[in-house]
């Protein structure tokens, strides 16, 4: 798919000030720091169009980007950022699910895990609360570009495991690098297969 546009919507709070849209969305989540907004640059190709940091819990918004004017990509605020009040993650919490579970037109939730860390409980959990929730989801690993082959073969291989040992069965499951732009193609390939012919 050719990017022809990209641009921000709406920069929301909740679901209440997400604009109601018949667009199909997708909606990028995962752990603070993942690459969720660079993964978004990199697919758009826009360099600025999502804000990125190398300290985690940058985006605290629900982030809304006009793709050609046909879809929509959503930045999330990640989770797991513990620097953060209680306070302040309970309400990205409820804010998030909120969002995730009650948005008519989201088609497809890419959760991102970072392939240079050993699996964590928390992306585990999120994979089995999407799966429970009955919310479609694909699982996308990050970074690729950072470590070895063979570092991140079994960091993902391993997390592929746990997946298949909970009986998680994301749609697809997408290696990727913001970097290097791997995965690019198959990501913007897949999310147009899903777009209305
Ligand atoms: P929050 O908004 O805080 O939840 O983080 P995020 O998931 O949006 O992460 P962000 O895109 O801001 O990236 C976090 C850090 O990781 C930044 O320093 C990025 O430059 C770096 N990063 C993201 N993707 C990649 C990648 O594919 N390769 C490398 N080497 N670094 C990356
Ligand atoms: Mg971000």
């Amino acid at each position: 798919m050719k990017i022809e546009s990209a641009k921000l919507r709406a920069s929301a709070k909740g679901l209440e000030e997400c604009p109601s849209s018949n667009l199909p969305e997708f909606a990028f989540i995962g752990r603070s720091n993942v690459g969720k907004s660079s993964l978004i640059n990199a697919l758009t190709e826009c360099k600025e169009l999502a804000h990125t940091s190398s300290k985690p819990g940058k985006t605290q918004r629900i982030n809304l980007f006009t793709v050609n004017d046909s879809w929509t990509l959503v930045d999330l605020p990640g989770y797991g950022y513990a620097k953060l009040s209680r306070e302040k993650q309970g309400e990205f919490n409820r804010e998030v699910s909120a969002y995730l579970t009650e948005r008519e037109n989201l088609k497809q939730v890419m959760l991102l895990v970072d392939s240079q860390i050993e699996p964590q409980g928390g992306d585990l959990s999120f994979a089995l609360w999407l799966q429970e929730c009955g919310v479609p989801y694909s699982v996308v690993f990050t970074k690729t570009d950072r470590g070895s082959d063979s570092k991140t073969a079994n960091h993902s291989g391993q997390f592929r495991a746990e997946l298949e040992a909970y009986g998680l069965e994301p749609n697809k499951i997408f290696m990727s690098s913001a970097k290097t732009k791997k995965g690019r193609g198959q990501i913007l390939q897949w999310i147009e297969q899903q777009l209305p012919k």
